[in-house]
């Protein structure tokens, strides 16, 4: 995603303490803090731009204050079985306990070859991808996904019904970095509108509907009409049947299901995070799947095939003027390589958050160029 030309640079360490001490701030115990600050600092390190950062005061430090999500997580296993658990997430820190629920699947999946795990109460868990991530690092192949407050409509709908659900996957190969599909099911989703509202630039064609199927492209109006319900996001492969949005819409579904009946969970609507007019936690659910590659084949010639088959791809005919062909997680590793020195690009809106949660909670340790 293209970067503010008013954009500050400031370093991963130091962006990850400070978004650490502003959990704490909050009353997040330190460990929590410490995982909460990494989640969100390996979006911006990845360039995940709409789940760092930018992510801190409005999601997490604003529903905290609003005592719609709590400081500190009570996590409790309500069933499990050698392979299975199910997770009552209590509405705390999200990140926390998405870090607790893959880390128990990965230990299952190293003891039987697979673990899964499903949460329900839980909060907004961030970029899927670093949960995933986890897995991968562990020799495993990690799959998650989470329901989310509603703003996609159904092929041929206008109602926002799904969340941005997203369908994530981590596996291991030979090269430097995993393979990382880490997306929504939706055509974009609501953190990457935040940044377009941020920067004031206007939307491309088709990623949003109003009440009449219309295209909406000015992102601030369309972050107020999707909580009104006057416009929906569009599933994966836009409105309608032409770019086979019905596929997005089945993909999303198929996350809002797994998000919500094994654990008996909140779903769709109920995901408003309000009920009466009064803002409530957002009850969401989320599930881990972790694959034990070795309970399969040898973990190298896994990474191998996995490698080949990726180097195969990106190897293949190019379309004309086209300089290159990715495959996913790639751009993630080359947007890494290329902020590790120079670290996260911090917008003007998030330089005014920033300073805003710096001077509210006493960080006067922190100077920033800005
Ligand atoms: N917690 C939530 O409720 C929630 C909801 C939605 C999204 N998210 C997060 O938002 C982040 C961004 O989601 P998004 O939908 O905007 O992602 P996106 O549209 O930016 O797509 C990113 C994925 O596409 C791959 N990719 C990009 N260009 C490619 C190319 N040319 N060839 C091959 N692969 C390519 C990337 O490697 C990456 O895996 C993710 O981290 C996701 O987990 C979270």
């Amino acid at each position: 995603m293209e970067i503010d030309k008013d954009a500050v640079w400031v370093k991963f360490a130091v962006m990850q303490k400070f978004m650490s001490d502003v959990f704490r701030g909050l009353g997040v115990p330190p460990a929590d803090a410490a995982v909460c600050a990494e989640v969100l600092i390996t979006a911006d390190k990845l360039g995940f731009d709409s789940h760092g950062v930018s992510r801190l005061k409005p999601i997490y430090y604003d529903r905290i204050k609003q005592g719609i999500q709590f400081a500190r997580t009570k996590f409790k296993i309500l069933r499990q079985t050698p392979t299975t658990a199910v997770i009552d997430g209590g509405h705390g820190m999200g990140q926390v306990i998405a870090r607790r629920a893959m880390e128990l699947a990965i230990k299952k999946a190293k003891r039987y070859g697979l673990g899964m795990t499903v949460v329900r109460n839980s909060t907004h868990y961030g970029m899927a991808g670093a949960h995933a991530l986890l897995a991968s690092r562990a020799g495993m192949i990690g799959v998650t996904g989470t329901n989310a407050r509603p703003s996609v409509a159904p092929t041929f709908g206008v109602e926002n019904m799904l969340g941005t659900n997203p369908l994530t996957f981590a596996i291991p190969t030979d090269e430097k970095f995993p393979f990382l599909l880490d997306c929504a099911t939706s055509t974009t989703q609501r953190g990457k509108i935040e940044v377009y509202a941020k920067l004031g630039r206007k939307m491309p064609e088709g990623w949003v509907i109003d009440r009449n199927g219309r295209s909406k492209t000015d992102p601030s109006e369309v972050l107020v009409d999707l909580t009104s319900g006057a416009a929906a996001l569009t599933p994966l492969g836009g409105a309608g049947e032409d770019m086979a949005g019905y596929k997005g819409y089945g993909y999303c579904t198929v996350v809002e299901i797994l998000s919500a009946a094994l654990q008996q969970g909140a779903f769709l609507n109920m995901l408003t995070g309000s009920e009466n007019g009064k803002k409530v936690p957002y009850r969401l659910g989320h599930f881990f799947l972790a694959i034990d590659i070795k309970a399969f084949t040898r973990l190298a010639s896994f990474k191998k095939t996995a490698g080949t088959i990726l180097r195969q791809l990106r190897s293949s005919r190019k379309m004309p003027g086209a300089r290159r062909i990715y495959t996913a997680g790639e751009k993630e590793y080359l947007t890494w390589l290329a902020r590790e020195k120079r670290g996260v690009p911090v917008n003007r809106e998030t330089q005014r958050e920033m300073i805003a949660m710096r001077d509210e909670l006493g960080l006067t340790q922190y100077k920033f160029g800005f």
